[in-house]
């Protein structure tokens, strides 16, 4: 999402005046119909399928139903719609309805920590929870940050991203997720929603789908926001997969992206939010524009749009809304269904309840709008009260251990010849770059971290928390070393002198973030730095491998970077990448520097030896005219599968991770769990029963002004109308192309959150031994990658992960025997045909590739033959 601040707001105006104010003629409907000039059209679906129907959710649609069956039009309307921007003390806060105790919702950013407060924990990125491969750590990080939202008063802590994917390597934003494949974004997805909603936070699963630059992403003034056009094979085997399982983890919110996808805005997409999310995936939660994401006020709610965030349309800071007030009006003049805003707030209050949030729930206790413990409390109008907003309350706990050790296993050292790595606590080392060192202008000097001034914690924008303390490399190291000498400089110091005893270990960084900041030329993407290292990063690593006859590279990143003009240098020996690793950089990184850990990290992403070994079509589009046709041409070749099929070695590959001891992988087994004696699944149980509510058109006066007695505070955003016993229904409404107010049937892929749930029943098993055969503790971690046969007569990539596990602590001479799990989705290709998904029956020919990355599996498991 964005937040621009006041005075960023002021340029930003113009570009957001695309959208003609809001009136009754703004419901394009063109945009919702099929576009038959186009290969990639989205198809109208209606209406959007009734929540309720899945089983785990049943208490709490039964407790909603109790309330909105008894509700007015204003509160139904109050819910589904934000009370406006600087509106409240969250980015974000809905309308309330507080004859039945349902406060504003509060929504909050971001996914690695509480954005724009203090006494919070600024957690590692999501690419370095990535990078740790470990399941359980992905949900401890996700139950501190449920932790920190719910002691702050956030009722929707806006993450996880496992949108982007990671298609284009220069994408501001790909640090937000888990890295560079379906499988590890699905997974780092589903176990930090576990772990955020078992505190009673709302997650919140983003940006659905195709948000793969932020160059263009939005409207504005000359252009649309661009199309990601997508065929419906690729959405399903990459983009969709991730969501798919944080749907079926159960998440209870999910954010539209602010793209096209064929044509079509995913916040009023009925294709993708009808059909794909609410039919297909069973999604029983509510979904929500990104900030300013909102185009059409009727056409958005019947593609299947429930929330409005925060609340205005594309213009801010008038007081106008596509929904509010206007919404009342389209369901008192009959162009939206009362059936379909019964649906939207029975989602959104049923959410509420289904996490608790009924009971004992925190109110906000902290203000995005100000650092002060007093100040306005709406911002955003022109006279506001004022009070109490800031009580600073300490949420941080002991996350800060949580933290570190997410920092610590994401390391991964990815070279380390003559085992120069560890380091000793008396050994001479030289430390240069300011990539070691603070921001030179004061801890969280930048607005949303808007900079690369010292370490790189993290990247910038919306995604982004205050760090509450910075540990950094320079202290850390100057702590446990007793012979460290520090040069913070990004050029190479004239007056240093080198022996041979000397370490030189040289920090350096590559920052990207969301497109609302240009940090050194660089919209959020990285179009000025491409995959370089920033602040001459190359130039001081190859200074001091002049210089020194051992050096070690340190290296922050937001995604893939070049490492060749110095990687085949004989004196640079190591080199760690230590991701983003929030406010525990520095300690995170000595506890491997000098041994007390192994390295365990492995790369989320592809390293290559030259961007153009990536195909064209993943490169970032600068086009500022005319709406940019963003084609995903490569399909499914996406990172390593593209590597794979192109047939290119790249630098390091997708997986790859040293230890300091060695591991042996031994005695694999496979067996058999539920067959797979059919191509397609069983047939997917039948939708259970939705609440059914009396859907005529209520009383006008329920959303009369006259009927309140409160302060109409100005531009604030309220359900109310002047006159509203005036308004007639009719049904005359343009409706889209295949509108249709009859619920369908499910379709057969569905059937339950995330899809049919035979899907996801064991299809094998591989156990293995991990056995500890060096002279150091560590932990391995085993990636298995499944090849599916030709016999599926689909064109596939040859490699895919589908699952991973991490051992615990070994100790040398330790081991421990793995499990990993293979379910019928994961032996599946998406039939385009058919709508389902197709597996070689029984397993036939399906090979099960195990090791330690996409380019070392010893390990092969052959349905049939064994291991
Ligand atoms: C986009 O268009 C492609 C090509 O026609 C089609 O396969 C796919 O299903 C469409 N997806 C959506 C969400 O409209
Ligand atoms: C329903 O609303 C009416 C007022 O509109 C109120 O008197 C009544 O108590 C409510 N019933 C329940 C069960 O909340
Ligand atoms: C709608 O929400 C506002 C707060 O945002 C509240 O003041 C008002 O009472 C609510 N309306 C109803 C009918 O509950
Ligand atoms: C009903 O109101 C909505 C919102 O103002 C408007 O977009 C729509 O065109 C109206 N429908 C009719 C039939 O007037
Ligand atoms: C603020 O935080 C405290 C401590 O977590 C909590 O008790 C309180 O309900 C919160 N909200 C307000 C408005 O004080
Ligand atoms: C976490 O913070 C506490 C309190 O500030 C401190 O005592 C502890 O050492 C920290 N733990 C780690 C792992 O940094
Ligand atoms: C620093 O390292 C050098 C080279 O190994 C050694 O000669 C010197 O004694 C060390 N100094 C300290 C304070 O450990
Ligand atoms: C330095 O390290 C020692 C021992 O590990 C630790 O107790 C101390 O807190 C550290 N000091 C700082 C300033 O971090
Ligand atoms: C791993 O262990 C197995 C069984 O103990 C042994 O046969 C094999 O040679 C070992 N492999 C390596 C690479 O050490
Ligand atoms: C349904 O709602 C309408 C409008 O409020 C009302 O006139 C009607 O009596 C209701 N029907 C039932 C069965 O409650
Ligand atoms: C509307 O949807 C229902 C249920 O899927 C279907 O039976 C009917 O044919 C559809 N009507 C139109 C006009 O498409």
């Amino acid at each position: 999402m964005t937040r621009w601040s006041h005075w960023a707001l002021v340029p930003l105006l113009p570009s957001l005046l695309v959208a003609s104010p809001v009136s009754e003629q703004d419901d394009d409907t063109a945009k919702l119909n099929p576009r038959a000039d186009n290969d990639y059209a989205s198809p109208p679906f209606y209406p959007t399928p009734h929540g309720g129907w899945v089983s785990d959710w049943s208490d709490a649609y039964a407790k909603a139903y109790e309330v909105v069956s008894n509700m007015t039009l204003a509160e139904k309307v109050n819910l589904t719609t934000g009370t406006g921007y600087f509106m409240g003390p969250c980015v974000g806060q809905t309308g309330s309805a507080p004859r039945y105790g349902i406060p504003n919702i509060c929504l909050q950013d971001s996914p690695l920590g509480i954005r724009e407060t203090d006494h919070n924990t600024a957690f590692p990125a999501g690419i370095t929870i990535g990078a740790t491969f470990n399941k359980d750590l992905m949900y401890e990080r996700g139950v501190a940050i449920g932790e920190e939202a719910r002691g702050k008063g956030v009722n929707v802590q806006l993450g996880p991203v496992v949108g982007p994917l990671g298609r284009k390597p220069r994408g501001g934003r790909i640090w937000e997720g888990f890295g560079a494949d379906p499988t590890l974004q699905a997974i780092g997805g589903a176990q930090t929603i576990k772990g955020m909603q078992s505190t009673g936070a709302i997650a919140a699963l983003k940006h659905f789908i195709g948000n793969e630059q932020e160059m263009y992403r939005m409207s504005s003034i000359i252009t649309k926001g661009y199309s990601s056009n997508i065929d419906d094979r690729t959405l399903h085997e990459l983009y969709l997969w991730p969501f798919a399982e944080g749907v079926r983890a159960g998440v209870g919110s999910v954010m539209a992206a602010y793209n096209d996808v064929n044509s079509s805005a995913c916040s009023q997409n009925s294709k993708l939010i009808n059909d794909i999310l609410k039919n297909e995936l069973g999604f029983q939660g509510f979904i929500m524009t990104d900030w300013f994401g909102h185009y059409t006020g009727v056409g958005s709610a019947l593609a299947g749009l429930d929330m409005a965030m925060p609340g205005e349309g594309a213009v801010p800071l008038l007081g106008d809304s596509y929904w509010g007030s206007e919404l009342s009006r389209s369901v008192l003049n009959g162009s939206i269904p009362m059936d379909r805003l019964n649906d939207m707030v029975t989602r959104i209050v049923a959410t509420w309840y289904k996490f608790g949030q009924d009971k004992d729930y925190p109110l906000p206790n902290f203000s995005s709008n100000t650092k002060d413990a007093t100040g306005e409390i709406y911002p955003g109008a022109l006279f506001s009260p004022t009070g109490v907003v800031n009580q600073f309350v300490n949420v941080e706990g002991d996350h800060n251990i949580t933290a570190r050790a997410v920092a610590r296993e994401a390391i991964t050292l990815l070279k380390n010849n003559d085992n120069i790595l560890p380091i000793g606590r008396s050994d001479s080392i030289k430390i240069f770059g300011t990539d070691a060192g603070p921001n030179s202008g004061g801890l969280n000097s930048c607005s949303d971290q808007g900079c690369d001034n010292g370490v790189l914690t993290m990247g910038w924008g919306s995604g982004s928390a205050n760090l509450p303390y910075l540990i950094t490399p320079q202290e850390a190291i100057g702590n446990i070393s007793s012979n460290a000498t520090f040069y913070i400089t990004d050029s190479f110091p004239s007056d240093v002198t080198a022996s041979s005893e000397d370490t030189a270990i040289v920090f350096i960084n590559a920052d990207s973030g969301e497109n609302y900041i240009t940090v050194d030329g660089n919209p959020g993407d990285r179009i000025e730095a491409g995959l370089n290292a920033w602040h001459n990063g190359d130039d001081l690593v190859k200074d001091a491998a002049n210089k020194f006859s051992n050096v070690v590279v340190v290296i922050h990143t937001v995604g893939p970077i070049l490492m060749e003009e110095w990687i085949e240098l004989d004196s640079v020996k190591a080199v760690l990448v230590a991701h983003l690793p929030g406010q525990e950089a520095g300690y995170s990184l000595t506890d491997v520097l000098f041994g007390d850990y192994s390295p365990s990290g492995h790369m989320p992403y592809t390293i290559p030896k030259s961007e153009s070994d990536y195909p064209d079509s993943v490169s970032i589009i600068n086009q500022p005219f005319g709406q940019i046709q963003d084609t995903f041409t490569e399909g499914l070749y996406v990172d390593y599968r593209h590597f794979l099929q192109a047939n290119i070695t790249p630098r390091y590959p997708f997986g790859h991770g040293l230890s300091y001891t060695t591991f042996n992988f031994s005695n694999p087994t496979l067996s058999v769990g539920t067959a797979l004696d059919s191509t397609y699944p069983p047939a997917r149980p039948s939708q259970g029963a939705t609440p059914k509510y009396n859907d005529s058109i209520p009383n006008p006066a329920e959303v009369a002004w006259s009927s309140t007695s409160f302060t109409r505070i100005w531009r604030y955003l309220y359900p109310y109308l002047d006159d509203p016993q005036s308004i007639t229904a009719s049904s005359t409404y343009p409706y889209p192309v295949g509108y249709n107010t009859t619920q369908a049937p499910g379709v057969r892929a569905g059937g339950g959150q995330g899809g049919n749930p035979a899907l996801f029943d064991t299809a094998f098993s591989v156990q293995i031994d991990v056995k500890n055969t060096g002279s150091r503790s560590g932990k391995a971690v085993v990636q298995l990658y499944v090849e599916l046969p030709s016999s599926l007569g689909l064109d596939t990539p040859s490699l895919q992960l589908r699952q991973f596990e991490k051992t615990k602590e070994l100790a040398p001479g330790d081991s421990e025997t793995l499990t990993l799990d293979i379910t019928r989705k994961d032996l599946s290709v998406w039939d385009v045909v058919v709508q389902d998904w197709k597996a070689p029956t029984n397993g036939d020919g399906v090979k099960l590739w195990i090791g330690n990355s996409v380019a070392d599996l010893p390990i092969l498991c052959s349905v049939g033959d064994g291991c």
